[in-house]
C-alpha cells in the first residue's frame, strides 16, 4: 500500500490565498514584528521564510535583529516597544533564544493580543479552557491540513509523540476538545514500548526531534501519520518518521520538507490577520 501524501504546500497556499484576500479588503496594513536574537542559522532561515510569507499576503514585516550578547532586559524592552506600537499587530520572538537568555520570559512579556505564536500563558490558558483565540501555529496548521484532506478526528484514536509546549501538549488539547473529539494519548521519551502505543493510533503525530524514530512497526496499517520533525542531519533535512518505509504502511503521510512546516508558517499569517482584526475593530 502506498500512503496518500499530504502536501503542506498546497494547503498552506489555500490559507495564504484566504489571508491575502482578507488583508486586501482592510483599510489598514497589518504588521508582523519578528525578533531574532543571535546567529543560529536555522532560526535565521525560519524568520526569513516568515518575513517572505508576510510580504506575499500583504502583511508588513517589521524585523529586529539583536546580537547573542544582548541582555535579557534589552530583549524585554524591545518587546515593550513593540507592544506599544500601534502599527504592530503581531509579535514573534523566534525561539530558542541564545542560552544566556530566557525565551519563556520574553514570550510572557508579549501583549497576549499580539501573541501570534499563541504561546503566551494567557492564550495557552484560553486553549485549555476551550475558548477561541490565538493558538499555536503548528497544532492549528495540523488541524487545518487534516480538515483540508477530509481526515476526520471524531472518535478516532490519536497518539501524539512529544510533549513540548510548542506542539505536543497544545495539539493534544486541541485534538481532544469538543468538535475535534479524538481520544488522545501523549507519548514521550519515557514511554514504555512506544511501538505498542503508537500502533493503536488512527492518527499518529511525531513531534520529538529524533530523526527516523517512527518506523513501519510503529504504524497501524492505514493510519494517518503527521511528521513534525525538522532534523538537520548529514543527509539533509529529516523528519521523525522513516518516510519511505512508513509510506508502505500508512494511509496518509506528511513529507519533510513540504508537510507541516509550510502549514506552521501559513497559520502565523492567519493569526496575524486575526490579531489585527481583533485589535483594530
Ligand atoms: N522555533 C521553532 N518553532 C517556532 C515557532 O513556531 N515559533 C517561534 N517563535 N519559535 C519557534
Amino acid at each position: 500500500m502506498a500512503a496518500r501524501i499530504l502536501d503542506g504546500k498546497v494547503v498552506a497556499q489555500s490559507v495564504k490565498d484566504e489571508v491575502r484576500a482578507a488583508v486586501a479588503s482592510l483599510q489598514y496594513q497589518p504588521g508582523l514584528a519578528t525578533v531574532l536574537v543571535g546567529d543560529d542559522p536555522a532560526s535565521h532561515s525560519y524568520v526569513r521564510g516568515k518575513r517572505r510569507d508576510a510580504g506575499e499576503v500583504g502583511i508588513r514585516s517589521i524585523h529586529h535583529e539583536l546580537p547573542a550578547s544582548v541582555s535579557q532586559e534589552e530583549v524585554l524592552s524591545l518587546v515593550d516597544e513593540l507592544n506599544a506600537d500601534d502599527e504592530v499587530d503581531g509579535i514573534l520572538v523566534q525561539l530558542p533564544l541564545p542560552e544566556a537568555l530566557e525565551g519563556e520570559a520574553a514570550v510572557q512579556r508579549i501583549d497576549p493580543a499580539k501573541d501570534v505564536d499563541g504561546l503566551h500563558p494567557f492564550n495557552l490558558g484560553r486553549l485549555m479552557l476551550g475558548h477561541s483565540g490565538l493558538r499555536p501555529c503548528t497544532p492549528s496548521g495540523i488541524m487545518r491540513m487534516l480538515d483540508f484532506y477530509g481526515i476526520g478526528t471524531s472518535g478516532e484514536q490519536a497518539v501524539v509523540v512529544g510533549r513540548s509546549f510548542l506542539v505536543g501538549r497544545p495539539l493534544a488539547m486541541i485534538l481532544s476538545e469538543r468538535g475535534a473529539d479524538a481520544t488522545v494519548s501523549v507519548a514521550h521519551s519515557r514511554t514504555r514500548d512506544l511501538a505498542s502505543v503508537t500502533r493503536e493510533a488512527d492518527i499518529l503525530v511525531a513531534a520529538v526531534g529524533v530523526p527516523g524514530l517512527i518506523g513501519p512497526d510503529h504504524v497501524k496499517p492505514g493510519a494517518t501519520v503527521i511528521d513534525v520533525g525538522v532534523n538537520r542531519t548529514d543527509g539533509g533535512l529529516a523528519g521523525d518518521v522513516q518516510f519511505d518505509a512508513v509510506a508502505e504502511v500508512a494511509g496518509a503521510l506528511t513529507p519533510v520538507p513540504g508537510g507541516v512546516g509550510p502549514m506552521t508558517r501559513a497559520m502565523l499569517l492567519s493569526n496575524t490577520l486575526r490579531a489585527a482584526q481583533t485589535r483594530r475593530s
